[in-house]
């Protein structure tokens, strides 16, 4: 080896222990010390180094996580020790009945358990020998499961090589999961094509960690947890919670949230507060699991033939449930949109009583081949609207009626056009659903902000043919007002008075009211930036727009087609102003909090929640609607909920109002 080469082989060395070190602290103890960028110039050199140096490239380097080895099929492996499952319990009694058992057996009061987060995935066994990651399989029947290695080596929280004082066995057991944000993206992309939906991130995972080629597998994103230690040679624990951090502290991520909990209060209080943070997790679980802490304890209890008795899944309401499709309704968007709602016979999914389902768009419903009165799967997980994945064709009535797209709209009878994935109606302002969306969409509380100008009101007031478009909001009187069913003197009054007071708003609301396409809350910011006033904007170029970073051609397009002189948007516009509609001059942003995002949740004691996301972005940081380990605090009033849960579990500073108005000089 020459001497440059002996250079390489030593920096490589050095930054395959650095990168290691940072992921560790990254991804196991949620503590990193560098940014990306740093992380990124590393792991560049390393790559780089790699290129040049082919025969000094380590199969164990942090650069082979993006796979390339191909199997032709999945080979069989046996478990050493077999897998096993868990029992479940559903509610408060079925949990209580399990520690009673335990109580009873081993003859203690407060029983002692490592509470953890159930994760919905698929289990898996991975061995390291002599600290190298070796084979990783799946559960399977429990006894033979697949090699699932080459995709299991993408995984990027799971080391390749263990650190610190590692046994020289080491079996470890734990859940592969895919992360929703992964999850949803494919099947967005999915729907984009009218392709087949995944019903569940859990199915995403099982079909990624099943690829053959590992580079597919790579693009997934999976990640792992590790709940149990099957085996460690010459290592002894006297507790599962000691195992835990043993694991944890040979490099190998542990469940989020793991905590000791006393007796059937400490065990119900977790369960309670670890529901309240599902909905905000980046991963879905389905329950908590409890296991006994003492492994003397775990081994007086013993097993049943498939499921210890020493633990047991607490699980939570369940986010997926099969019930009957009566019918598919069209519902005409403010765009014009014309996306397909399932009526199903009403069913309970996560706790809430379902009885409409979005089915993405029309080329879904077709790929499904919907019939009237399928069975079919509805999933209503964290905030998104509850949606229909799957159809089940075996069950279906062969006399049961197809269902079709629409040949026009079902409001204007105007024709339809396929744009990608959607269904439109070629109509605009003429078409009466479409105008009545698009006002309710304008007067909402983070667009003009008209207070008790609610979805039944605007479309009352549509129908008596009094609002044709936002300006004739502000033509309302009494009188007109006075007409919508139910209306009293007193809330008429009301109203108007809630009409006039929305006259006073700032232009970034202004310009989202106005509806253009492609122009949501961020764009009408950028828009508002960069132009100042609306007769500036109403006046850019198309060059001037895309001169912005973050708008371009089509959103371009759609601002010069809608503002163009004649256009009805713009019309409506400068009738808005013309009523009294004033924007206030946007004052130049700071930037002294540029780069940090935060979150805040709950009630503020004094301030309200658009002045303090306000004061915030007007220093140049972000605010976010949920917690990630990029969020740099959450700001928490009254009544926090999951989001502040979540910060706890990733160990996100918190702040209150006081520190808030600290922060931004109030
Ligand atoms: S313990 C000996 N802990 O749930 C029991 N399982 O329904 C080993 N799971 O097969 C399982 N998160 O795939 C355990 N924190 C957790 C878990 C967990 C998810 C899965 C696992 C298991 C299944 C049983």
């Amino acid at each position: 080896m020459d001497a440059a080469t002996a250079a390489a082989q030593v920096r490589i060395n050095e930054l395959m222990t650095e990168i290691d070190r940072h992921d560790y602290l990254y991804y196991v103890l949620d503590a990193p010390v560098i940014g990306d960028t740093e992380y990124d110039k590393l792991f560049r050199e390393l790559k780089d180094l790699e290129k040049k140096h082919p025969e000094l490239a380590s199969p164990h380097s942090p650069t082979q996580k993006v796979g390339g080895h191909v199997v032709s099929a999945l080979n069989p492996i046996t478990h050493a020790i077999r897998m096993l499952s868990l029992d479940n319990a559903f509610n408060d009694d079925e949990f209580s009945r399990f520690n009673a058992v335990i109580v009873d057996e081993c003859a203690v009061d407060d029983v002692e358990y490592t509470a953890e987060p159930k994760y919905d995935g698929l289990a898996s066994s991975i061995i390291y020998v002599d600290g190298i990651l070796t084979l990783g399989g799946t559960r399977g029947d429990g006894q033979t499961g697949d090699d699932i290695t080459h995709n299991v080596r993408t995984i990027k929280n799971l080391p390749l090589r263990l650190t610190g004082d590692y046994p020289k066995l080491l079996e470890v057991r734990g859940e592969i999961f895919m992360p929703r944000e992964v999850f949803n993206k494919i099947n967005e992309d999915q729907a984009a094509v009218g392709g087949k939906l995944y019903a569940n991130p859990r199915n995403a995972a099982s079909g990624a960690a099943r690829q053959l080629d590992s580079k597919v597998a790579a693009k997934r994103s999976l990640a792992f947890c590790a709940y149990s230690l099957a085996r460690a040679e010459g290592k002894q624990f006297k507790t599962q919670m000691e195992a835990m951090l043993a694991l944890q502290s040979w490099g190998i991520p542990i469940t989020k949230g793991l905590k000791i909990v006393k007796g059937l209060q400490g065990a119900k209080q977790y369960w309670s507060e670890v529901l309240a943070s599902r909905d905000s997790l980046p991963y879905e679980i389905d329950g908590v699991v409890f296991k006994v802490n003492k492994i003397s304890q775990q081994e007086e209890m013993g097993f049943n033939s498939t499921t210890p008795r020493f633990a047991i899944a607490w699980k939570f309401p369940a986010q997926e449930e099969s019930t009957s499709l009566i019918d598919v309704d069209s519902q005409v968007g403010r765009t014009g949109a014309i996306t397909p709602v399932g009526r199903l016979k009403p069913v309970k999914v996560g706790g809430v009583t379902v009885s409409n389902a979005t089915l993405h768009n029309w080329l879904i419903v077709e790929s499904l081949n919907l019939h009237v009165g399928d069975t079919v799967l509805v999933r209503r997980a964290g905030d998104v609207i509850p949606q229909i994945m799957t159809a089940d064709e075996k069950a279906r009535d062969p006399a049961a009626a197809k269902i079709v797209r629409p040949a026009c709209c079902p409001s204007c009878g105007s024709p339809v056009v396929m744009e990608e994935s959607t269904l439109r109606c070629s109509a605009d302002f003429e078409c009466p659903a479409q105008r009545q969306e698009k006002i309710i969409n304008s007067v909402s509380r983070k667009l003009m902000n008209i207070d008790g100008l609610g979805e039944s009101s605007v479309a009352a007031l549509c129908d008596l043919g009094i609002l044709k478009d936002l300006s004739d909001v502000y033509r309302l009187t009494v009188d007109d007002i006075l007409k919508v069913p139910g209306t009293g003197a007193v809330s008429s009054q009301k109203l108007i008075n809630a009409i006039e007071a929305s006259k006073a708003t700032t232009l970034p609301r202004l310009i989202w009211s106005l509806g253009i396409r492609e122009v949501g809350e961020s764009t009408s910011k950028l828009l508002a930036a960069k132009f100042s006033t609306l007769d500036a904007l109403m006046n850019a170029t198309r060059e001037e727009l895309l001169e912005i970073e973050g708008v371009g051609d089509k959103t371009a397009d759609f601002v010069i087609k809608a503002l163009q002189p004649g256009a009805a948007i713009r019309e409506m516009a400068l009738a808005m102003i013309e009523l009294g509609v004033t924007p206030e001059v946007i004052q130049a942003k700071g930037d002294a909090l540029a780069g940090r995002t935060y979150v805040i949740t709950g009630t503020l004691p004094t301030m309200n929640r658009d002045a303090a996301v306000a004061a915030l972005e007007a220093l140049g940081a972000k605010v976010s609607g949920s917690v990630s380990k990029k969020t740099t605090a959450v700001i928490a009033g009254s009544d926090a909920g999951g989001k502040l849960a979540k910060a706890g579990l990733l160990g996100v500073p918190v702040m209150d109002e006081e520190a808030l108005k600290a922060l931004v000089g109030m």
